[in-house]
């Protein structure tokens, strides 16, 4: 099958063409850029020199192109404008921005600044978590994925919404390949390299998505707050997820190992040990860890994730072997490189 990548040079568009390389089923034919328009993808991405012999093509130029998916790895407000003509020419599509993630229209105005062109796909776009979305995911023509620290958040909340909590407070660090290869002030590598500091602590966009999917969950609202950190790692993101439950950890194993049984991608932790992301680094899976204070109460849930694969490319593949009726794992069950 025929997939093209849209933000193809970028960082989770050279992370989806690092695991396609060698995917039994999907060969990508379309690549694009607009700065390295007309080179080879090698470029960009000098780690998949030898293994990619495709030049990157412009994005209006890949429009008219043939092929039967596409994973949209551009910068938020873009997918919105080419969604449309990419459905109605009969391609699946798997978007790793923002601009399909919320169902309710009227917050892309309250948390991105625009009103949305599509409010009708917004009902039909599904939430591309597979651990929440399986079923959905297997049917829809458009899956929005997930942004790395609402995965993460998510991932970690889930049991404890599922055992009662209705507010919880998530604090998230991520590694500095989230901000994506383009340096700005505040992302290149003098600035960030050492750096332990919050970004928008208060409303953070990510903190809408998990409050809708944790909702929808619980089928009641779910508050939760989001405190980023930026932290001096290229890669990970690690969210502590903490909710006034009163719970011990024997019952948060059980309702950890419960809520997750037979997930090709979770690996619940032991009692008593905990996620650690230099274990998932280049990897889809998710490594989920709990912890207790009865006394306060107290309860924590902890998941650590590769941002680019868990929390961006990986899980997009994940749902787009879903999409094309394909085993989940296909192609991914990369193991993580250690030591990292
Ligand atoms: N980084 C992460 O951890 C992460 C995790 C989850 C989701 N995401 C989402 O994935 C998307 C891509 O993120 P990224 O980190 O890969 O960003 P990135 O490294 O900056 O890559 C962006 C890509 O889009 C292209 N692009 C930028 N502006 C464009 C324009 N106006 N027209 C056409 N192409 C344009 C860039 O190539 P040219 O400039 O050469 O055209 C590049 O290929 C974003 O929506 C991001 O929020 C990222």
């Amino acid at each position: 099958m025929r997939v093209a990548v849209f933000g193809a040079s970028g960082y989770t568009g050279g992370e989806l063409l690092r695991i396609l390389v060698s995917h039994p089923v999907f060969t990508v034919t379309t690549a694009t850029s607009r700065e390295y328009a007309g080179k080879p993808v090698y470029m960009a991405h000098p780690h998949l020199k030898g293994l990619i012999s495709l030049k990157f093509v412009r994005l209006e130029d890949a429009l008219s192109k043939e092929y039967d998916y596409a994973l949209i790895a551009l910068p938020h407000g873009l997918s919105r404008e080419i969604v449309p003509r990419l459905l109605d020419s009969g391609v699946g599509v798997v978007d790793l921005g923002a601009d399909f993630r919320l169902r309710d229209p009227s917050l892309y105005r309250e948390w991105y600044g625009w009103s949305h062109p599509n409010p009708e796909l917004l009902e039909e776009a599904v939430y591309g978590l597979p651990e929440l979305h399986r079923d959905e995911i297997r049917g829809a023509r458009l899956v929005a994925s997930p942004g790395c620290n609402a995965t993460a958040t998510i991932l970690a909340s889930a049991p404890l919404v599922r055992m009662g909590a209705r507010r919880l407070v998530a604090d998230v660090k991520v590694g500095s390949s989230e901000a994506g290869s383009k340096p700005t002030r505040g992302t290149h590598h003098p600035e960030r390299s050492g750096a332990i500091r919050p970004y928008s602590p208060s409303g953070h966009r990510h903190q809408v998505e998990a409050s809708q999917e944790l909702s929808w969950l619980a089928g009641e609202e779910v508050r939760i707050s989001m405190v980023p950190h930026s932290v001096g790692a290229v890669r990970g993101a690690f969210a502590s997820v903490h909710a006034q439950l009163e719970i011990d950890e024997s019952e948060l194993w059980r309702a950890f190992a419960r809520f997750y049984s037979g997930e090709p991608f979770i690996r619940v932790m032991q009692r008593g040990s905990y996620p650690n992301v230099k274990n998932v680094l280049g990897s889809n899976f998710a490594d989920l860890g709990f912890a207790s204070d009865p006394s306060l109460p107290r309860a924590t849930g902890f998941a650590a994730i590769d941002n680019l694969m868990k929390g961006a490319a990986g899980q997009a593949i994940q749902s787009l072997n879903l999409m094309a009726g394909l085993e989940e794992t296909t192609g991914l069950l990369l193991a993580p490189i250690s030591p990292a």
